[in-house]
């Protein structure tokens, strides 16, 4: 059902810090830092030749990326991300094996304008796993 890995998002305390070392250390190709209001984060793209990886950082007062900060002062892996099909035949086939999807269950749209749906870490081998309609 899941194919291509979209993104793996990483929690940054220092978005700055971070951006410049995946550009200047690593010699990724990194965007410019994108506030998403309705996700509470910012967030910088960095394209890699077979995936993306998501630099996030709180924005906001009840930023999701704050409470994991708190947890994790040096940042960490947030979230990855698969690509389905269709999101509801998706949602509908994880729910029937028991899996839980957070929030209302419906789908939202995600940082790149596509429906997602995210799927309880506990479930999931203690990874918080985002699904997304390609
Ligand atoms: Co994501």
């Amino acid at each position: 059902m899941i194919g291509r890995l979209n993104h793996v998002a990483i929690a940054v305390p220092d978005l700055k810090a971070a951006t410049d070392q995946y550009r200047d250390t690593l010699g990724a190709k990194v965007g410019a830092p994108q506030d998403e209001p309705d996700h509470g984060v910012t967030v910088v793209f960095i394209e890699l030749p077979n995936t993306k990886i998501e630099l996030l950082h709180p924005l906001g007062e009840n930023s999701p990326i704050q409470t994991f900060l708190e947890k994790n002062p040096a940042g960490g892996i947030h979230h990855i991300c698969y690509e389905v099909d269709d999101i509801l035949v998706a949602r509908d086939r994880l729910a029937d094996s028991g899996a839980r999807v957070l929030g209302t269950g419906e789908p939202k749209i995600g940082a790149h304008g596509k429906p997602v749906i995210f799927l309880h870490p506990k479930d999931f081998t203690g990874t918080l796993v985002e699904l997304e309609q390609a």
